[in-house]
């Protein structure tokens, strides 16, 4: 039989669920001014797209999408779109509001999402952290505290023992450099802290807090898969040029294969998201942004191929765990979609063992500190009155998953 290629889309606690309190809530109360003034500032010219931004109720996250009392209507608008897999994540701060006090009922909402999905035929992806945090483990140091893994590794047993009879595969942490750089290097995201030193630290704490995660979950369940969402860009040297295959390596080095390296014995799958090209011509990022997101990110599918190759040597299988765009108009969602698969598909036909594509995401949500208006969903959310609305793009999406054999699964050397 073909090995099974998983359809699916991404979802995190504290982008969609609401009624959160942890670190982000508190530091989204005390910077939300802030934000809108900057922002205001940034956008120079006047974009329709981004409007929302300029008030300060754009950077409280809220009752987001009420996904909490909404996750069953959220399920099957998942069966509507002909998903087969739905990766989401669970609040350690609800779950564990404070230090050793687990809320049994915070639990079962997600034991009821798994039970859900599994009436659906929907595979669970389950993520175990998502950049938020308790209020008394951020006081505590949070990641930099070297005794991190065990707290982590408490709360991880707990989950994983209610749900493993539903859930095969876990990711137990996301995007490890993306969030050490932004709370503690560039000091954008709470706690805001900076420096190269704090970075690092809170870097090679989460291999170790990955590494233990891992043991506890295949102690638990040794048929379990584990993995990471690793977030990897496309590093291309220009011409290539000496110079600029110097700083491909020196890249590639630290923000693609560092903590991938430093796990490889403690993980079943990878899990990638991609996101970036990075042209380097003398310095990085020297891209022409031909076409872009309504974030300014540029939109490169090609990447993914060169992304998906650099990964073969891992021998893993993989799964894109996060692949999409801020695109309010949904005027470059089908086209991106398509054509990321077309590169996913050639990886594929070159040996790459790729099971599975994860769009981010299911719903619109709030996008950290850019707060709600960035819209990432294949359904749209209308804040005011929570509705959801299935996007053009996303119909366009279930059509290609009906017909994935063609997409994807054919031609396969
Ligand atoms: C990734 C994050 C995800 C979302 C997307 C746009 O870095 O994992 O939560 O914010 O970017």
């Amino acid at each position: 039989m073909a090995q099974e290629f998983f359809w699916g889309a991404s979802t995190s606690s504290h982008q969609i669920e609401g009624g959160n309190e942890n670190n982000w809530t508190q530091w989204e109360k005390e910077n939300a001014e802030r934000l809108a003034e900057e922002e205001k500032k940034n956008v120079k010219f006047w974009d329709e797209t981004r409007l929302e931004g300029q008030y300060p109720e754009n950077y409280i996250s809220g009752k987001a999408t009420d996904h909490l009392h909404r996750f069953e209507e959220d399920i099957r608008l998942i069966k509507e779109l002909n998903l087969s897999a739905y990766r989401f994540s669970v609040e350690w701060s609800r779950i564990e509001p404070e230090k050793g006090v687990f809320n049994e009922e915070a639990i079962d909402f997600y034991y009821k999402i798994v039970r859900v999905l599994k009436t659906y035929n929907i595979e669970p992806f389950v993520t175990l952290w998502h950049f938020t945090l308790p209020i008394w483990f951020e006081e505590m140091g949070g990641f930099k505290n070297p005794k991190a893994h065990q707290y982590f590794g408490r709360f991880v047993k707990i989950v994983v023992e209610r749900l493993k009879a539903d859930v095969k595969y876990w990711i137990t942490i996301n995007e490890p450099e993306v969030y050490s750089l932004e709370s503690y290097f560039l000091g954008k995201w709470p706690p805001q802290k900076k420096g190269i030193y704090n970075f690092w630290r809170v870097l090679n704490n989460l291999v170790n807090v990955h590494k233990k995660a891992y043991g506890i979950i295949k102690k638990i369940d040794p048929k379990a898969q584990v993995g990471i969402a690793k977030n990897n860009t496309y590093f291309e040297a220009y011409k290539n040029k000496f110079i600029n295959r110097v700083l491909k390596k020196l890249a590639d080095r630290y923000c693609n294969d560092y903590f991938l390296m430093k796990i490889k014995d403690h993980q079943d799958f990878i899990g990638l998201n991609y996101y970036f090209h990075n042209r380097i011509d003398g310095w990085f990022n020297q891209n022409e942004n031909r076409v872009v997101s309504d974030l300014g990110w540029e939109l490169y599918p090609k990447g993914i191929y060169y992304v998906l190759n650099d990964l073969k040597k891992y021998q893993k299988p993989i799964y894109i765990t996060e692949n999409g765009l801020a695109d309010k108009k949904d005027a470059h969602r089908a086209w991106y979609i398509k054509e990321i698969l077309k590169n996913v598909k050639r990886a594929r036909n070159e040996g790459v063992d790729v099971r599975g594509y994860f769009h981010w995401s299911l719903l619109d949500n709030f996008e950290w500190s850019n707060g709600f208006w960035p819209r990432f969903g294949l359904i749209e959310v209308d804040y005011k009155t929570l509705k959801r609305t299935i996007r053009k793009s996303a119909r366009e999406f279930s059509k290609i998953i009906a017909e994935s054999d063609k997409m994807i699964l054919k031609d396969k050397k």
